[in-house]
Formats: C-alpha cells, structure tokens, sequence
C-alpha cells in the first residue's frame, strides 16, 4: 500500500485556497485528473476540490468531484477533533431518509477531518429567511412538515440534530427539503464556552443551559426555523451573544400576527407550542408537530383567495349556532376545523358510534333516524353530534343527509385548544341547542299525553 501523503492542517487549507483562487481566475474547471488504479487513494488523489459552498463554524463546505464513483459530492473540512467527529459522522451515517443528507465517507487527513457526503445543488432555507424573499406560506410549511418526519425518523433511531437551523436545511433540484449537520453541534460546543461559535438563536433553552437535552431540544429549534420562514426575522436576537442567550432563556418572540396579519391563529399557537420555554410544554414528537401543521394547511389554502374566507366568515357568523361569535372568534374556528361535502343520503355518523367531532350544518338538511323511522330533522346552522363527544355516549340512531350537505367538523380536542371565551361560546350555543331539542322535545310528550287523555287540556 502506497504511505498516504500527509498534510498539516494549515498547509492543506493553504492548498484548497490556492486552487480556489486559480480556478476563478481561469473560470473554468481545472482539468480532472485521471484516478489511480489502486484503491488506496489519498483524500487528495481521490477528491478534487471545485469551489467552496459556504463556510459554518464547524468548517468549510466544499462542491467536490469524487473521481472514484465519478459524482460530485459535498466535502466539510474541519479541524474539529478527530474523535467526536467521527462519532457524530457514524451516529448520522447510519440514518437514511428521503429528507436527510445522506454520509458516504468520513475520515482523516492529517491533523483535518472530512465528510463527504450527498451534494445538494439548491439554496439552503438561510436564503429564504428574509421579508423579501419570504416563501408562499404553504411551501414553507410543507418543508418544515418534511423536516419533523426526518426528525421523527432520526428520534426513533436514537439520534438528536442538535444544530436545527436554516442553514441546515437544504433543498435539492426538485425542491425536496434535506437535513444535514446531524450531531455537528457537539463538535464545536467547545467553543460555544469561548464565544466563538456562531449564533445561539435557535438552541433551546435546555441546551444553553447546559442541561439534558432531549428530541423536544430540536422541536424548539425547528420551530425557530417556522417562525423566521413565516416573518423574515428571528424568533430570538439580541445584540449580542450573551443577550441573544437571554432572550432564549427568558423572553417571548415578537408575535406573529404583530409582524403580519394574513397568518391563520392556529399558526400562530402551533409556534408558540413548539417554542415553549418548558420541553413538557412543547410537542412531545415530531410527528405531533407535523400533524398540527398539516391541519393549518387547508386553512392556507383558502386564505390566497381572501374574499372567498370572508364570505365563509359572514355566513358562520348568520348561521344560529355563531350568532354570539365575533368576527375574529369565527376566523379563529374556522382556521382549525375541516370543512366537508357530504351527497344526499349519506349515514354521516351512525347507530353504535362513539364520536369524536361534532358538526355543525353550513349547508342542507339531516335527519336523526333509526332503522325503522325518522325522529327529527335538523337544519343549516344548527349542530349535531355534540351529545356522544361531550357526554362520550354510544349513539342512538343514525345522522343520514336528506340533501347535499356542506358541513364544518370540529373535533372535540380542537376545542381545547381554542381560547377560552370561543369555548365559552360553544358550550353557550350548544347548551342554547339543547334545551331548544328538550323544550321541542317535552312538548311533543305532552301533546301526545294530552292526546292519549293522561293529562287534561287546559
Ligand atoms: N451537502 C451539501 N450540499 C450542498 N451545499 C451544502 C451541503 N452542506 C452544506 N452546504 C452549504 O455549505 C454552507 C456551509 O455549511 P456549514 O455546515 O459548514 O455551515 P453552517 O451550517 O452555516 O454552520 P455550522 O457549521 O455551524 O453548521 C451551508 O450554508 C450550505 O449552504
Ligand atoms: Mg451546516
């Protein structure tokens, strides 16, 4: 075997530098040299450095021809010691996902480190950070869903990020969104003690405080990333590093809807969860977070088409059941329930169930009825299905729709999530609704009473 040229470390960035500077001079690639025969190759013989991609804290990123698999690859240098990097290369090595940057090699080279791993060509999230360049709110949620099932996956294989931030986040030529960096943070939280290492905005309060961190650490960090994608401006920055720590530790971001006001409240409480000071307090998964976004899409979906929500606002607002609801109270329901079409002559909820969600008519007529008759029918603007979900009680008869329906489906865990006057509201309407049915109701026992002669009209 061929003894492996060594360098210094300061002799090989020298190197890397030198070979930067030719190449922008003469604006083209430098010509490829022809890889050796044998399998032992050197970083230098096997690697051929294009151009520098960026610079972090923990080493510089380099757009690197592999002449062995003849592809190009992203090659982090770093003088970072040897064994943690390693440790961290192995932990995220072993992960693979579509939304993860794949690792194919890590090793030495002197008193240096390398990782060569899955080149990415499009921009990282940083890009995307700022008021001006803002993503469509929907792409942005998408790519933050995407990162929680990377999460997710990492979690349940035992590995934390530990350094969730825009920068780490890349998105390739289709747009899909890819997480690097796993574990890299480790590397450099010796330097975190001197104050060299870079921003402290997107660690959780748990970690500069030095204390177990835990995958609730990187639901803080991601919801960080939301937040800045969602307003152009970090969710904690102090002038300075020790008042950036600070305001992690102790202070609540600017809120949302203060920096822009098309953003649906439901949005505005998933970040608040995942950036709670309390890990407890947090989403306790990824998958958790993931699903509460997945719910404030539909809301974004309808809010380009601005006139078409308050349309949808004006009409909740007439219908009985909201006639006590203000504006925003309705907007605020509205973000966070489905809206459904049901044809004519559909069981929507039957016999025997247990419900989860109740429904309130937008539009159409159902009707209550067993197998062999119908007991009621209800109309636009009232609701059904409230007795199982609150009572949790067995249902008597069947719901069917007499005509096409549009209906709004609220499940009873959204309520819980509401702000307190909204329930205060819907259990006014709902009790408003029932003793509407039961005064209906003892009315038609006693008109059949009066019928049957158990009781005398008067
Ligand atoms: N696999 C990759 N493919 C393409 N570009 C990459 C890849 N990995 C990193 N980069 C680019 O290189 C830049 C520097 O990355 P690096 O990880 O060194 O720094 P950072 O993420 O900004 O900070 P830190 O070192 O603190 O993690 C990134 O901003 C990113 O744009
Ligand atoms: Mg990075």
């Amino acid at each position: 075997m061929r003894p492996k040229k060594r360098f210094k470390a300061s002799q090989f960035i020298d190197l890397i530098e030198s070979r930067l500077t030719l190449y922008n001079i003469f604006e083209s690639p430098p010509k490829k040299r022809q890889a050796p025969a044998s399998d032992a190759y050197t970083f230098e013989q096997r690697y051929n450095i294009e151009r520098k991609l960026g610079q972090g804290a923990s080493g510089t990123v380099y757009l690197v021809w592999d002449q062995y698999i003849k592809r190009y690859v992203a090659t982090k240098l770093s003088k970072m010691n040897a064994d943690r990097f390693m440790a961290e290369a192995q932990s995220a090595g072993r992960l693979k996902h579509a939304n993860i940057v794949s690792i194919h090699d890590a090793s030495t080279n002197g008193d240096f480190c390398y990782l060569t791993m899955e080149y990415i060509a499009g921009p990282d999230l940083g890009k995307f950070c700022d008021k001006d360049h803002l993503l469509p709110l929907k792409r942005a949620l998408k790519i933050i869903i995407s990162i929680c099932e990377a999460l997710n996956y990492a979690h349940k294989n035992g590995v934390i990020h530990k350094d969730i931030k825009p920068t780490n986040i890349l998105l390739d030529q289709e747009n899909i969104p890819k997480l690097t960096d796993f574990g890299i943070t480790q590397m450099v939280e010796s330097t975190l003690k001197f104050g060299i290492f870079g921003t402290p905005s997107y660690m959780s309060p748990e970690q500069l405080k030095n204390e177990v961190i835990t995958k609730k650490s990187d639901i803080f960090s991601l919801g960080c990333v939301l937040y800045e994608l969602v307003t152009g401006q970090k969710a904690f920055e102090g002038d300075n590093f020790f008042s950036t720590i600070y305001k992690v530790i102790y202070e609540e971001p600017t809120s949302i809807s203060s920096i822009r006001q098309d953003i649906p409240p439901i949005l505005e409480k998933i970040i608040k969860k995942a950036l709670s000071k309390e890990p407890e307090k947090r989403y306790q998964t990824c998958l958790d977070f993931a699903h509460d976004l997945g719910i404030a899409i539909p809301d974004l979906n309808s809010s380009g088409s601005g006139n078409k929500v308050k349309g949808l606002i004006n009409y909740v607002q007439n219908l009985p059941f909201f006639q006590k609801f203000t504006e925003s109270q309705v907007k605020e329901l509205i973000s966070g329930c489905n809206i459904i079409k049901v044809p004519q002559d559909k069981i929507i909820l039957a016999e025997g169930d247990i419900g989860d969600a109740f429904y309130v008519i937008l539009r159409g007529i159902v009707k209550v009825a067993t197998n062999s008759k119908d007991i009621a029918t209800i109309k636009a603007g009232e609701c059904f299905g409230e007795m199982g979900c609150i009572g949790g009680q067995v249902r008597m008869a069947n719901i069917v729709s007499v005509t096409d329906c549009i209906l709004m489906r609220i499940k009873i865990i959204q309520i819980d999530e509401l702000s307190d006057l909204i329930q205060l509201q819907f259990y006014k309407s709902f009790s408003t609704t029932l003793c509407r049915r039961l005064s209906k109701s003892s009315s038609k026992t006693s008109r059949v009473m009066k019928k049957s002669g158990f009781v005398k009209a008067h």
